[in-house]
């Protein structure tokens, strides 16, 4: 007996279109659906229950939408409209799940059985083989990225620090501009940037790139509110480097900005070495090497102490190779907000200074699990993600 016949379930044309008569329509179809898929014991059945329901002509999918939704009022179409979306998902849904059901109860027979019915092994549908393993639904485990990012955002966040999150792809004005540097400065160089291509004739701080860094969502930030700020930015950048074993042309960076009155360069230095020692411990030691940015001023690099050989520069008698035996690893670059910056959004530089940082996560990420190639994280090898669960 198939599916079909069982049923004595028909479309009825609706008089009423009201939420409530639609509602009960709705709920005869779904219960004649469901018994009638609870009918269904192999695959010709399931054909069979597949056509009458689905089929493209005449289905009863086809005839709800015809009998119910077509001839609506105009004003019960919207209420009619979900109905029948919400159950052409319910009926398609069920109709493959029953396929599914019949796949797995379409089993061979442990061998007992079958030799009890025959002496062919042959397949008996409607047998469920109790001696096949289980399915196995492994668990997934963050990416050591975003770990590493949570983890560097979490110890700002316990410092009170807020989340604040940009575009990645982002105008000239932002990326540049805004923090101060000039078209045609020559820092613009150290970050090979990835421009939206065809914008020649749009004025130059309109035209659109790939974010190289975090950095303007300070500017954005300061544009959207006044001091005191403290928020850190974590997100994806870009920039037109070759994939090599410390370079990927995608990765991921921290920003910090922090805004208010009386901000000097210890408050930096103390912020830093208090995140650094959350990050890798509380030996590390931190030192802020000169450097140039042109929206900090004074700007520095951040070294921390060799996290292989304490410092030492040499690790079992031989030269460190993560330090190159200098005993310092650089890991970020920093400094007060430059003036200029301020002049761009409002802030007054007499009243407020503030300083800013910003991290590689992927750098951090290697020293803190001793990754040695970059690319591992983008490769998505199971066999290496799996250990970060
Ligand atoms: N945006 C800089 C970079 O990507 C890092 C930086 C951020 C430096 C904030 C100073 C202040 O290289």
């Amino acid at each position: 007996m198939t599916a079909q016949k069982k049923s004595e379930y028909a479309v009825p044309k609706l008089k009423d279109f009201s939420a409530k008569a639609l509602d009960a329509a709705a709920k005869k179809l779904l219960a004649a659906l469901e018994k009638e898929a609870a009918a269904v014991s192999n695959e010709a059945e399931w054909k069979v229950f597949r056509d009458r329901w689905i089929a493209r002509t005449n289905g009863i999918l086809t005839q709800i939408n015809d009998q119910w939704l077509k001839v609506a009022p105009k004003e019960a179409k919207r209420d009619a409209g979900q109905k029948v979306n919400e159950l052409k998902a319910k009926v398609t849904g069920t109709v493959e799940g029953c396929e599914k059901k019949e796949i797995k109860v379409a089993v061979t027979a442990p061998a007992k059985i079958r030799d009890s019915l025959s002496h062919q092994p042959q397949p008996v549908s409607g047998t469920l083989d109790i001696t096949l393993p289980g399915t196995r639904r492994p668990l997934g485990a963050e990416h050591p990225v975003i770990k590493t990012m949570n983890e560097i955002v979490g110890v700002f966040r316990n410092l009170g620090y807020s989340v604040e999150e940009g575009p990645e792809i982002e105008t000239d004005y932002y990326n540049f501009e805004a923090l101060n540097f000039p078209p045609n400065h020559p820092a613009r160089d150290t970050q090979d940037t990835l421009f939206i291509a065809g914008q020649e004739n749009k004025p130059l701080r309109e035209r659109l790139l790939l974010r190289t860094h975090t950095s303007p969502v300070q500017i954005r930030t300061m544009e959207k509110m006044k001091p005191p700020v403290r928020v850190v930015c974590p997100g994806k950048v870009h920039r037109n480097d070759a994939p090599d074993a410390t370079h990927s042309p995608i990765f991921h960076q921290v920003e910090g900005l922090a805004v208010d009155t009386n901000i000097t360069f210890c408050d930096l230095k103390g912020t830093i070495d208090h995140a650094m020692k959350a990050l890798f411990g509380s030996s590390v030691k931190t030192r802020f090497y000169p450097s140039f940015f042109p929206f900090t001023e004074p700007s520095a690099d951040v070294q921390i102490s060799c996290i292989f050989c304490g410092g030492k520069g040499y690790r079992d008698g031989a030269r460190c190779p993560n330090c190159k035996a200098s005993g310092w690893i650089e890991l970020l670059g920093c400094g007060m907000v430059d003036p200029n910056v301020f002049s761009f959004v409002d802030y007054d530089p007499k009243k407020y200074s503030g300083f800013a940082f910003g991290m590689g996560v992927e750098r951090i990420a290697i020293l803190k699990y001793g990754v040695d190639d970059i690319q591992l994280f983008f490769n998505g090898d199971v066999r290496f993600l799996e250990q970060f669960g």
